[in-house]
């Protein structure tokens, strides 16, 4: 057993942001970080257009970028939020600069900026066209001067501890869960180990690889909404799933697709069909620069329309050097597979990007469950609503990473109990019948200790004979949500989904009963949980709004709501 101060989960820009303020703020305390992976896989690395900000007060303002945000989200933003994220915003960003990132520049000084779909200015700041990886090269250096930071590698966390495994009834009503700390798999020794803390952090990031193409990489498996809607936390609006208009399209590559940021079509590529028509105007003003529903959706409709798996970026126009100025890695990985992007246009796709729902928080960044904060890609804030606007993510992972700081490490000695979160909209769904290893009698510890939590029980497990039968059904839902539950729903598609789902989650239940653990098998039970999220989400909203489309209810209802469930 081991005990901490601030627990950590996740290594992408939001875990670490908060972990650099903590440990700078209490040097004595203990700050312990977890990833599953190595240190630097993580969506944040692949993050490519960069980072939304305004910082150029006399052509952009806080207004224009609040009024973009609104307009992407579709009715659904919760409006006190796009005010705080886009106000915090600029001192957020001049915080990573100082811990080292650097954007790129103009010959005069000034920060080059981009734009992106949605976007009524140039205002998205950039590192060429690898702005994550500048970033989180960034974060993990400064992490490394942090003396009082721990950073374990390789440790994957399998539940969060809440009184559920003290022994006691744990429901949606329960009103005061609180969260103890987490069990976790240690990769390298294959034990479970249990880390208790007085606050916990889930900065878990997404879930495209619940979709068979996704341009996240295979971390991304929602695993930390799992655990939450497993301890009976609420989690909200997961029908919103972002899909990116433009991921490059190579035959026969499932899993993860490498992304043509849209501040290519922000510097002017342009979107045409099989024919070579540039179609985007047929379906919105904005043509190739409208949000990322709408893109998405035109692209899809093209490729039915057609027969075709997909459509092409016409880039044939730019010179090389304005082209590799800003893309060289798009350019150097378009040649690595032939395409010239001077001589031929890039073959585009969409594929699953952003979860714009998540584990809902307030805006403090508390989720819930008392003690457990979340922020990033796994958290549900208010601001993306129905639909995220480009770039906002970078910028609300740090913005909410500095509140979950600023708010926790205010309740930190003796923990308080706050009062309750009030959860806007309505509460559907019971839980499935989940079962959490370990449970037995027992005290319910004192505030923020846990002497009396157990330790993790895997009596009578045994190694899992073969491994096909976590492969096959993690094939068999990538094809399910690909094919029902993607860019165009309806409620037959969504029923059939639901009917497979409930297959795949019995089978891999009683595998998980009667297997020791192993990360494939956490994952495929954790993506069949989220899964089951979005078709419960998509299900019980009877309308088209932002990212989530029925065919059966085209219009928008009268009633806006989120979906907790
Ligand atoms: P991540 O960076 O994904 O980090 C998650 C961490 O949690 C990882 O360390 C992972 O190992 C760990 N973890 C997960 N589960 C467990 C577990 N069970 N146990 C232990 N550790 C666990 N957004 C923008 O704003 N601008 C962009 O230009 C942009 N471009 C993008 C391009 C691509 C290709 C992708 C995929 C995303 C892009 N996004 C962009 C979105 C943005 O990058 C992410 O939303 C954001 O980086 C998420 O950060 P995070 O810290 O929440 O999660
Ligand atoms: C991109 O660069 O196109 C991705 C930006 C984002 O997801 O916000």
């Amino acid at each position: 057993m081991r005990q901490t101060d601030f627990l950590v989960i996740g290594s992408g820009i939001a875990g670490l942001t908060y972990a650099l303020k903590v440990a700078n703020e209490f040097p004595d305390k203990n700050v312990l970080v977890m990833t599953k992976a190595t240190a630097d896989e993580t969506n944040t690395k692949y993050a490519q257009g960069g980072i939304a900000v305004v910082n150029d007060l006399e052509n952009d303002s806080f207004q224009k970028h609040i009024d973009d945000t609104l307009i992407a989200g579709d009715g659904l933003c919760n409006i006190n939020v796009v005010e705080i994220v886009v106000k915090e915003g600029p001192e957020r960003v001049q915080e990573i600069i100082d811990w080292g990132a650097k954007f790129d520049k103009e010959k005069d000084g000034d920060y080059k900026r981009g734009k992106e779909g949605g976007h009524s200015e140039f205002r998205i700041l950039h590192h060429k066209d690898v702005t994550g990886k500048e970033m989180e090269r960034a974060l993990i250096d400064a992490v490394a001067k942090q003396k009082n930071i721990e950073f374990i590698k390789h440790c994957f966390v399998v539940d969060i501890i809440t009184q559920h495994h003290l022994g006691y009834l744990v429901n949606k009503a329960t009103p005061d869960v609180a969260c103890y700390g987490v069990y976790v798999l240690n990769l390298e020794t294959g034990k479970i180990e249990k880390i208790l803390a007085k606050i916990t952090l889930l900065a878990t990031g997404g879930n495209g690889q619940v979709y068979r193409t996704t341009t996240n990489p295979s971390i991304a498996t929602g695993d930390g909404v799992a655990m939450v809607y497993r301890a009976k936390g609420r989690i909200e609006n997961m029908e919103f799933i972002q899909f990116h208009p433009t991921a490059l399209y190579e035959p026969g590559v499932r899993g993860q697709a490498f992304l043509i940021t849209e501040a290519v079509r922000g510097d002017g590529g342009i979107l045409r069909n099989n024919s070579g028509e540039a179609f985007m105007g047929k379906y919105d003003p904005r043509k190739d620069l409208a949000p990322r529903d709408i893109v998405a959706r035109a692209i899809d409709s093209e490729m039915k329309k057609t027969g075709t798996e997909h459509v092409w970026l016409d880039c044939r126009h730019f010179s090389k050097e304005k082209f590799t100025e800003h893309f060289p890695n798009i350019y150097e990985k378009c040649l690595s597979i032939g395409i010239d992007i001077t001589k031929h246009m890039i073959p585009v796709a969409p594929a699953a990007h952003y979860s714009c729902g998540g584990i809902k928080t307030d805006e403090w960044g508390r989720s819930s469950i008392w003690n457990l904060y979340a922020c990033g890609e796994c958290a549900s804030t208010g601001l993306h609503g129905a639909n995220r606007l480009a770039s906002n993510s970078l910028l609300e992972a740090m913005v909410f990473a500095h509140r979950c700081y600023m708010d926790s490490t205010a309740h930190l000695n003796p923990p308080e109990r706050r009062t309750s979160q009030s959860h806007k909209g309505q509460l559907y769904g019971e839980q499935k019948n989940f079962r959490i290893s370990g449970s037995v009698q027992g005290q319910i510890p004192p505030s923020g200790g846990g002497e009396a939590v157990p330790d993790w029980n895997a009596a009578g497990t045994t190694e899992p004979k073969e491994m096909i039968l976590i492969t096959q059904s993690l094939k068999e839902l990538q094809l399910v949500m690909s094919d029902y539950v993607g860019i165009v729903r309806n409620d037959v598609r969504l029923q059939r989904a639901m009917r497979r789902l409930d297959l795949l989650w019995e089978e891999t239940e009683q595998l998980y009963e009667s297997s020791s653990l192993s990360p494939q098998l956490l994952e495929l039970r954790n993506m069949i949980t989220v899964g089951y999220l979005i078709v419960k989400g998509a299900s019980f909203r009877k309308e088209s709004r932002g990212l989530h489309y029925n065919t059966d209810y085209p219009g928008k209802s009268n009633l806006i709501q989120n979906i907790v469930l």
